[in-house]
């Protein structure tokens, strides 16, 4: 039985609006949504600082000026449906002056990009104010641990049912990763070998050239196990390794990615190097003996019929020697060496370049040398190869929060299973140096070496 599409909101409040998330992401966002036709609603910004809707206007110019473009037509739509609400998160005044400035619009779409310290309390006096027929977006962190994730569940869910919370992983609003599961699920060639049987290995490696780039003091709280691994990485291992969906309408999607993650081994210290790039320490905001990591290699154990014995390894860090983010799935190598050549890689992979600039889907494959002898190269055979746009996810993503649209979300459960995963290693302190622009600490290498080492990105 087809059910009810949800009415979409019928205006957009953003707490936190004057903050770097909503500069660098969300106005460009919504720009974007403006040019689409896809944003036709109050925007109601709210904040503490004091300042009126002129003010609010300049700084979302001056946002999508440093980060994109100014699309003059588009903006003006924009400028024209802003106003701001000046006030404290904590006081019902705030709130009484939002729901003024919101006047007859009851299916509001509560944006919550603000410290997660302010939840509470920000969900609290909404629930005052009444929320019933709103949404509420959240963005990640969803916790810290598998308990303060469970408390903000807990809060979320006392005031907002689930289908009415959106918790923003952006990961999954990526051109690349919508690719990547596209690919896994409209082609037949891939399931006969998608599995213990062909695989060897599955690595994931998430690189940044940079450091924390100004925001150490929000870093020494998270290290990249919490920052990256635990919900970008996490669902992106899920997409790779989760069973079909029946369709990804409702539920169905959601419901295997949770399976998966479910499937994972929880870590060992066996598992997991740490790294923290020389120079961390001397960042602003950092402790001069920070133990945090800036690097994380992981080796995951999925207990499934499909996947047993096969390691998914994930490395994710910052001043690394380039910035890219790519899946490499090693097949066996042939049983014989008919032509008698040593190799030094299994010579069959898949390789999908998840950006930053490029999404890629490649096969790697031996080919023959011309010429007399049976010797061989390595080619890629290039199914697909394209730029990719840095803001597309946080359009994509809002535009379906607004149409209540949750199946790109991290569900309750799914953050809660992504926790379990990394929880026996949070906090760990075994924490190893290494040179900026290197691949992290060399036992990084010993993590992968069962399996035939890393594959650096190109
Ligand atoms: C964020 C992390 O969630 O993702 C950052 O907090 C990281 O540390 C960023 O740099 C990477 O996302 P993107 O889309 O820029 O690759």
């Amino acid at each position: 039985m087809a059910t009810e599409p949800p009415p979409p909101c019928d205006a957009l409040v953003l707490f936190g609006g004057t903050g770097d998330l909503a500069r660098k992401k969300i106005y460009p966002a919504l720009q974007a949504l403006v040019r689409h036709g896809q944003l036709a609603l109050p925007v109601i910004v709210v904040a503490r600082d004091e300042r009126d809707t002129a003010a609010l206007r300049a700084l979302v110019h001056d946002s999508l000026a440093a980060h994109g473009a100014v699309d003059e037509a588009a903006f003006a739509q924009l400028a024209a449906r802003l106003t701001y609400v000046a006030g404290d998160y904590r006081e019902p005044a705030t709130y009484a002056a939002l729901r003024q400035a919101l006047g007859d619009r009851a299916r509001p779409l509560y944006y919550l990009a603000i410290p997660p310290a302010m939840f509470p309390v920000v969900v609290a006096r909404l629930a005052e104010v009444g929320a019933a027929g709103a949404r509420v977006v959240v963005e990640k962190p969803f916790g810290r641990d598998l308990a303060s994730a469970q408390a903000l569940n807990r809060t979320l869910r006392g005031v907002f049912p689930e289908n009415a919370t959106f918790r923003i992983d952006h990961y999954l609003g990526k051109e690349a990763i919508q690719n990547l599961l596209y690919f896994r699920f409209a082609n037949a060639f891939l399931e006969p070998i998608w599995n213990r049987n062909h695989v060897r290995s599955v690595q994931l490696t998430m690189a940044e050239r940079f450091g924390v780039e100004g925001r150490g003091a929000f870093y020494e709280s998270v290290g990249a196990l919490r920052d990256v691994v635990q919900n970008h990485m996490l669902q992106v291992a899920a997409i790779l390794a989760m069973e079909p969906p029946l369709s990804t309408q409702g539920e169905a999607l959601r419901d295997e990615k949770v399976k998966v993650l479910r499937a994972i081994r929880p870590l060992a210290e066996t598992d997991i190097v740490r790294g923290q790039y020389r120079g961390y320490r001397e960042e602003a905001g950092v402790d001069a003996a920070s133990r945090v990591e800036t690097f994380a290699a992981v080796r995951l154990a999925i207990d499934s019929w499909r996947w047993a014995g096969v390691p998914f390894l994930i490395r994710a860090g910052k001043r690394l020697p380039l910035t890219a983010t790519e899946v490499v799935a090693e097949l066996h190598a042939p049983p014989q060496q008919v032509f008698g050549e040593a190799l030094d890689e299994p010579p069959n992979y898949l390789r999908f370049r998840l950006g930053p600039d490029r999404v890629t889907i490649a096969l790697g494959v031996r080919t023959k040398r011309p010429g007399q002898g049976m010797l061989g190269r390595e080619t890629e055979m290039c199914f697909c190869d394209q730029s990719a746009a840095a803001s597309d996810a946080y359009e994509r993503l809002i535009g379906d929060a607004l149409r209540g649209d949750g199946t790109l979300f991290a569900r309750e459960d799914a953050v809660e299973a992504a926790w379990r995963i990394v929880e026996p290693v949070l906090g760990g302190d075994t924490t190893r140096e290494y040179a900026p622009g290197s691949w992290g600490p060399a036992e990084a290498d010993a993590l992968a070496a069962a399996s035939g080492g890393w594959r650096e990105p190109d």
